[in-house]
Parts: C-alpha cells; structure tokens; sequence
C-alpha cells in the first residue's frame, strides 16, 4: 500500500511540474511576441541599426555645427523637422535631396549648405534618424 501512495505522490508530482513548465514556456513566448511589436511600430519599417547609424553621421558631418535637437542654432531643431515631416518614404526622398542642394525657404531666409560629396545613401540615413525623433 505504502508503494503505490508514494508512486500516486510522484506522479501527481510529475504532473505539477509539467504543467507549471507549460505556463514558463507560454509565458517566455508572450513576452517574445510583444517585444517584437514594439520595435515594429517605433522604427517606422526603418531598422534600428541604419537608425544608429544615422545618429552617428550626423555627427561625423558637419550637420550639428548648424543644428541641434530640440533647439534652433542656424538650421531649425531636428524635433521640429520631424515634426513638421512624416517619417514617409516621399519625405525621406526630398529631403535627402534638399541637404545635398542646400538652399533656403522652408524654414527661413538662412540658406543650408550644400552637400555633394556626401553619399546620398549616407544623407538618407541621417535623414531617416532625423524624423523618428519624437
Ligand atoms: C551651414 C549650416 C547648416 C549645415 C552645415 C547643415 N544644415 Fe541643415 N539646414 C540649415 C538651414 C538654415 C535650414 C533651413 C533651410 C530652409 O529654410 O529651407 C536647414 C534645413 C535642414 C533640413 C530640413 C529641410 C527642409 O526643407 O525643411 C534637414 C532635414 C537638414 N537641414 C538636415 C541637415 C543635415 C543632415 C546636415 C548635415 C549633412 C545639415 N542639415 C547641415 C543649415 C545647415
């Protein structure tokens, strides 16, 4: 009798811990499922790393002797140019092709200088970082 109470008490055991690893595993995949959500909709289609990329050219060029992020020095704020442009594909566009003209007249009289010996993909990855700013 002794026996099977105790093979009853293993079993019932291995049960339990079957069940509970169940819910861990549901759990974790959950959690995987809303991670990747979230970077959906934060990048706007664009990755994180041409993101990053963008941040750091910016710097390499001589963009933030002109502007900065959430103020005005020469050029307008970077806030305020993504405010101004949705992160869209037509934006991404003319814009890449207003840095590399320079000129003025969205924002003012002070004209932007321009810039042909940037790689235009180079211009539209800082540009792309630019308006997921938010
Ligand atoms: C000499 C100063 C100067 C430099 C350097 C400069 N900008 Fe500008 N930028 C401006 C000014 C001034 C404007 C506003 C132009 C206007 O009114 O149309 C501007 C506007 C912009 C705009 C908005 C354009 C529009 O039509 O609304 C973007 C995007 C931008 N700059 C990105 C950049 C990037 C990227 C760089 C570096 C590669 C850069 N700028 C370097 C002065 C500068």
């Amino acid at each position: 009798m002794k026996r099977i109470t105790i093979l009853t008490a293993i079993i019932i055991a291995m049960f339990a811990v079957n069940s509970f690893a169940q819910t861990v595993v549901k759990k974790s995949t959950s959690k995987t499922t809303v991670v990747k959500k979230t970077t959906t909709t934060s990048s706007a289609k664009v990755s994180a790393v041409t993101l990053e990329q963008g941040k750091q050219l910016l710097a390499k060029n001589d963009c933030l002797s002109c502007h900065k992020m959430d103020v005005k020095i020469v050029g307008p704020a970077y806030k305020d140019v993504a405010k101004k442009y949705p992160a869209t594909a037509a934006n991404y566009e003319m814009l890449t092709q207003k840095v590399i003209a320079g000129g003025s007249g969205n924002w003012g009289d002070v004209p932007m200088s321009a810039h042909p010996s940037v790689p235009p993909a180079d211009i539209k990855k800082m540009v792309q970082y630019i308006l997921s700013i938010k």
